[in-house]
């Protein structure tokens, strides 16, 4: 049985915890009352939980101004630590008059729950001529992460942040309470199960048979697989993390080793930054106690902003002991006829006419019609959620 030494150290060395014990929750609570609100959109409400459970250590609340320029300069914080996209607070000109430097203010969830209270250090102008390019490698308000910091507000709100609750009052849908575990309970499985190397798979889509693949590749290496879907804010037109769970959770009992295989969630807000998201989105995993971690074709992408590898190629800029996880690197997978398998042109020559591929558009198409996409593409019980939802939900 492994020892909590053998577990991955957090970035940082430590693992952050800002939310409150009982009765700092409820002195809290009376506090909020008289102090100025800010309440957070869906992003911001993200990014707090994610900071509270430590899957952002080192940080412990939204960025200052050098953390914000030296993040976007050099995809450091203000101390030399890798960090590849500012997480930030940021207002408009009507809430800035509210806060000042070494003042206090209460954050609200957008569906008025108080999630907690902000020490704030600084306010500063949100530069978002620094921002935008060099987290998004561009400036089209059509790219969907770009629009949203466009959307922003022009002030930014910095400072360690005391959190009562991750969990909105009225929010409907579904929390995914059972597999919301904050990375302490994560790295708490890990040891319990033995599991000194563990494989996550980030995700933000239904578990095709190439992404099995991957996960089951990157499992033949290591003790454990964490699957480990983002289910934060996502962009319109994304499949909703709701059916994505009852996908994922088919699949894990039909076609995985429940011995070795772990369902979580990451309540993480996608960015579609590419290259930096796949950093981030490293990092938080290190958090969870992850040894290893699965990049594959245009990672975290949209559109056609980055190139294929783009994701895998910007790893190169760091040193691997610096970064302390290691990056399991994909090319893109398919289906072979030829070899009767999964495969990638690593391992098979196969013509484009002997793989199985299928653009999303055409798959989305198809569960509209009714159709299940071949089986070499997607399982057929996971085929069979997704026809429910799309012939029941008008946005798909
Ligand atoms: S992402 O935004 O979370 O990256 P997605 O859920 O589609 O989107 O991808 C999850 C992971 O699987 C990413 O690492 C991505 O690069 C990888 N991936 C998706 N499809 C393929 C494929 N056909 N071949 C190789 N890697 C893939």
């Amino acid at each position: 049985m492994s020892s909590s030494a053998s577990i991955i150290a957090p970035h940082g060395g430590k693992l952050v915890n800002r939310i409150v014990d009982a009765p700092k929750a409820a002195a809290l609570k009376a506090e909020a009352a008289k102090l100025p609100k800010i309440t957070l959109s869906a992003k911001q409400a993200c990014d707090l939980e994610m900071i509270a459970i430590g899957a952002y250590s080192p940080l412990t609340g939204f960025v200052g101004q050098a953390d914000f320029e030296s993040i976007c300069r050099d995809m450091r914080l203000a101390n030399g630590t890798i960090w590849p996209i500012p997480i930030t607070l940021a207002v408009n000109g009507e809430a800035k008059p509210k806060v000042s430097r070494g003042a206090r203010a209460a954050l609200y969830h957008p569906d008025g729950t108080l999630l907690g209270v902000i020490e704030v250090t600084e306010v500063y102008p949100h530069n978002k001529k620094l921002e935008i390019p060099n987290v998004f490698a561009t400036e089209d308000p059509a790219h969907p992460g770009v629009k949203a910091v466009q959307e922003e507000g022009d002030w930014l709100v910095a400072g360690p942040i005391d959190v009562i609750t991750v969990t909105p009052e009225k929010q409907p849908g579904e929390q995914f309470t059972e597999h919301r575990l904050p990375p302490a309970k994560t790295r708490e499985v890990f040891r319990s199960r033995g599991w000194n190397t563990v494989a996550a798979f980030q995700t933000r889509n239904p578990i095709h048979r190439a992404h099995e693949y991957l996960t089951k590749c990157a499992l033949e290496i290591t003790d454990g697989l964490l699957i480990h879907p983002l289910v934060g804010e996502t962009k319109p037109g994304d499949i909703p993390a709701e059916v994505r769970m009852e996908c994922y959770k088919v699949l894990i009992e039909k076609y995985y080793n429940l011995n070795r295989t772990m369902l979580s969630v990451m309540p993480a807000a996608m960015r579609y930054a590419g290259p930096r998201e796949a950093i981030l989105h490293s990092l938080a995993r290190k958090n969870y106690g992850v040894s290893h971690f699965i990049v594959g074709r245009d990672h975290a992408g949209v559109g056609n902003y980055y190139g294929t590898y783009d994701a895998q190629k910007i790893f190169d800029r760091f040193d691997q002991v610096e970064l302390g996880i290691e990056i399991l690197k994909f090319e893109n997978t398919f289906y072979c006829k030829k070899t009767g398998g999964m495969a990638s042109d690593k391992t098979t020559n196969s013509s484009p006419e002997e793989r199985v591929f299928l653009a999303g558009t055409k798959v989305r198409e198809m569960l509209k019609g009714g159709h299940r996409p071949p089986s070499e593409f997607t399982r057929p019980e996971v085929a069979d959620i997704l026809i429910k939802w799309a012939q029941s939900s008008p946005a798909a």
